[in-house]
């Protein structure tokens, strides 16, 4: 834990540039409390709030949440609504909220499988917070790794297709380029609460390097900073090779 560290132990952390968080065990928590599941998703919405606000006090640069992800589709119809909802009033309250601070929204994912109000509310968050200049917030949204590689290799191969590039002359960086998360660094810490040790489809082509902290005693509706703390106090002790000695 980060409290009760000296002063000079607390200079020894190091606040991550990017950090991923997959928002997981907002179901369990209901359950563990007799409510229905989306009285979880609707505190752990809550959570997310408070988290993205610190993040951006202690000096985060990209924080990216995975609130839905491709595969959430398959959830019972009235479960993904309820998400869909909170996700919606989550957007029209960012639209104020978000002219106090200075964030800049981003959205990861694919907009086409939303309805138009949603995507247009999208668009209208990502236009309004564009020129912050502070932390930015990637919210991962309709979002699956494979997914968003697939579409840069679909690019790709039109590209070839037209002779503007060659299939033998493609690097790495054309993969990056053509990902939602275009021109940001790669996240430093990703971190998982609820006690399931899988990445499920979260940023795969830029967590190469992440560090990761899986956290199994505690659900994401009842993450606080003082767990935030804990994940980067955890990531500080972490000796980053990047396959070197
Ligand atoms: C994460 O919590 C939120 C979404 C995936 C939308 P879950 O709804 O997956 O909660 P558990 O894992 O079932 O407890
Ligand atoms: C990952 O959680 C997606 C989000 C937190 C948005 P899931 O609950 O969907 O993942 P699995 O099914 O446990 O792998
Ligand atoms: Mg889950």
């Amino acid at each position: 834990m980060v409290k009760g560290l000296d002063d000079r132990q607390k200079q020894e952390i190091s606040i991550p540039r990017h950090i991923g968080i997959i928002m997981d065990g907002n179901g369990r928590w209901a359950k563990k409390k007799g409510l229905p599941r989306s009285a979880g998703h609707k505190v752990g919405a809550n959570k997310f709030r408070e988290i993205t606000k610190h993040c951006s006090k202690i000096g985060v640069e990209y924080l990216t949440v995975y609130a839905f992800s491709t595969e959430n589709w398959k959830r019972p119809k009235d479960e993904v609504w309820f998400i869909m909802k909170l996700f919606k009033q989550y957007m029209n309250e960012a639209l104020s909220d978000f002219s106090y601070e200075n964030i800049r929204v981003n959205f990861l994912g694919d907009k086409n499988g939303f309805t138009e109000d949603l995507r247009n509310l999208i668009d209208k968050v990502e236009e309004s917070t564009k020129n912050k200049t502070g932390m930015t917030l990637n919210i991962a949204m309709n979002y699956g790794g494979r997914d968003e590689i697939l579409k840069a290799v679909k690019e790709i191969a039109m590209e070839a297709q037209k002779g503007a590039i060659l299939p033998n002359d493609i690097k790495i960086s054309d993969i990056s380029d053509r990902l939602y998360t275009k021109n940001q660094p790669d996240p430093d810490l990703i971190i998982r609460p609820s006690g399931e040790y899988r990445i499920s489809n979260f940023l795969l082509w830029q967590s190469a390097y992440s560090e990761y902290v899986f956290m199994d005693d505690i659900l994401w509706p009842d993450f606080n900073v003082k767990d935030l703390e804990r994940a980067i106090e955890e990531y500080s002790n972490r000796n980053r090779r990047f396959g070197g000695v």
